[in-house]
């Protein structure tokens, strides 16, 4: 039974009720942190702790789709992480590779469209062709849309953004007078809403260079709990601290209350 079944269960006397009534955040992101530290408690290998990581992430796509969550966005890999050791930072591009030959199937039989954002040109010509198959191949799916960010960094996706935008500028006479959407349409995630809720799992709480730009007006929620033991009960958790959130954008409590 899904969270939001469970939910629906004690407010039965209110038929057809739309998942925002319920505040089912729209968009998810998550930075999913601790695989390291949930392998060396256990002695492992840190790499265990990735492996594991991938099964934590399978069982968040499927509770999103359980739950009428439509954008989960996932922070796999950043652009700093290539500062880790080469054998790390190798066994992380085979498992990248390993998981989409793997789990793509899955995907297209659950309606999820996957989206990666990040600059991979840096990726092996494998990676990077498997990473435009897994695109091209679920681009019509919709129930869910999965995006992985992989050599992402928000600064990057700044800086990416301000470039595509200059160069548009070239064809035409220049504007000096930008707005915000102006920019915002060379984001990497401009096809998404901003997330509503943004979790950190493994204890820290920074935003690592994730998504600058579009967690403005995100609810943040950090959890001392290990990417790898990161499972449905802890993602209700997480939504049930986001459900007690009032969201003001600016405005006084009186005027968002209904
Ligand atoms: C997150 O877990 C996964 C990646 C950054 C690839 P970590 O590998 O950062 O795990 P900890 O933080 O060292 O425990
Ligand atoms: C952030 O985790 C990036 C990912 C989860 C992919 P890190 O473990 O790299 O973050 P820092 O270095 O502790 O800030
Ligand atoms: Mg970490």
């Amino acid at each position: 039974m899904s969270f939001l079944t469970k939910f629906r269960s004690s407010t039965q006397e209110i038929p057809n009720i739309s998942a925002e009534q319920l505040q089912i955040p729209k968009h998810v992101a998550i930075i999913m942190d601790g695989n390291g530290r949930w392998a060396k408690k256990r002695f492992l290998p840190r790499f265990a702790g990735h492996i594991k990581g991938v099964d934590a992430l399978r069982n968040c796509v499927e509770f999103a789709l359980n739950n009428n969550i439509e954008f989960l966005t996932v922070f796999a890999f950043s652009s700093e992480n290539w500062r880790r050791p080469a054998d790390e930072v190798s066994m992380l591009m085979d498992l990248f590779v390993k998981s989409l030959q793997k789990e793509v199937k899955r995907l297209l039989k659950h309606d999820v469209r996957l989206r990666i954002v990040g600059d991979i040109s840096k990726f092996s010509e494998k990676l990077q062709t498997l990473i435009l198959d897994a695109q091209e191949q679920t681009k019509d799916k919709q129930k869910l849309n999965l995006t992985i960010a992989a050599n992402y960094g928000g600064r990057w996706d700044l800086v990416q953004a301000m470039n595509k935008l200059f160069a548009e500028q070239q064809n035409q006479n220049p504007k000096t007078d930008f707005g915000e959407s102006d920019l915002e349409k060379y984001l990497s995630l401009s096809f998404a809403p901003e997330p509503d809720l943004f979790i950190r799992t493994g204890g820290e709480q920074r935003i690592s260079n994730f998504l600058l730009w579009q967690l403005a007006y995100s609810e943040f929620y950090f959890t001392d709990t290990l990417w790898p033991e990161f499972d449905s009960k802890e993602f209700e958790l997480a939504i049930a601290s986001y459900q007690q959130r009032e969201r003001r954008f600016g405005r006084i409590s009186e005027q968002v209350k209904k």
